[in-house]
């Protein structure tokens, strides 16, 4: 396999939700407090966010460091973009991330609703109505050779696992159940016809699911 198109540092609660209930501008991931999710990758010396020195050196740096390795694009479903629904009312909105977005690449966001491209920095946000596989064609033709991946959120990953278009998933599994939201999975389990698993717990106390294609 060539170009890949992999799941990174996607996290999960106990009962395999990625996101609360009821997203809004003020809480991005809905109810659910998103600490428990996402700490373990905060922490690490590698962290994309990470704005002072320090940081963890172990398992879970080495997962987050990989991260931007040979990364040439990004998809990612239109809830992650922002928590806007239906028709733009504007286009004034341009993601969460401020002026420099940590993604250093072309970003295609699918969505029913268009709009046109803009460049924050050193990353192009398109818009794409399309399916997983005309999605991942547009986002490897920009990927130039390099991986792409895929960021999320819960139901755009749910998709593209469906459509059997993922090749390596990692997935933080936390220990802390969120109770309703927006569901990766009732099992991981379910994916092992298709997928190799190595389940590899952390000190930080999440647990990473290495998948790859069989
Ligand atoms: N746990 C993690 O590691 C992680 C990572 C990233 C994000 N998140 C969180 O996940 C939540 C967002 O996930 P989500 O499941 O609500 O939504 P999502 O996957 O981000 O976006 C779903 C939306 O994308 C658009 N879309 C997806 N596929 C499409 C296609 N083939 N063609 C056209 N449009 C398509 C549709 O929007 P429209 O019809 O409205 O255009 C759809 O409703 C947020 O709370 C975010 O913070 C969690």
């Amino acid at each position: 396999m060539s170009q890949l198109l992999r799941v990174q540092c996607f996290n999960v609660s106990r009962d395999g939700f990625g996101a609360g209930e009821g997203q809004s501008l003020d809480r991005p991931f809905g109810h659910a407090d998103p600490s428990p999710l996402f700490s373990w990758a905060g922490a690490t010396a590698s962290w994309v966010n990470r704005t002072d020195p320090g940081g963890t050196r172990g398992l879970d740096d080495y997962l987050t460091r990989d991260h931007a390795r040979n990364r040439g694009a990004e998809i990612m479903g239109r809830n992650k973009f922002g928590p806007q629904r239906g028709p733009w009312e504007n286009h004034e909105w341009q993601g969460w991330w401020g002026d420099t977005p940590p993604f250093h690449t072309p970003v295609f966001v699918l969505t029913h609703h268009e709009r046109p491209s803009f460049t924050l920095a050193d990353t192009t946000f398109h818009f794409l109505n399309a399916t997983p596989a005309e999605a991942l064609a547009r986002a490897k033709q920009a990927a130039a050779g390099r991986d792409v991946r895929l960021g999320g959120g819960v139901a755009t990953t749910r998709e593209f696992i469906e459509a059997d278009l993922v090749d390596t998933m990692h997935i933080a599994v936390a220990p802390v159940d969120l109770g309703r939201g927006e569901r990766l999975w009732e099992s991981h389990t379910d994916l092992l016809d298709r997928f190799h698993l190595e389940s590899v717990p952390s000190p930080s106390g999440v647990t990473h699911l290495l998948f790859w294609r069989r």
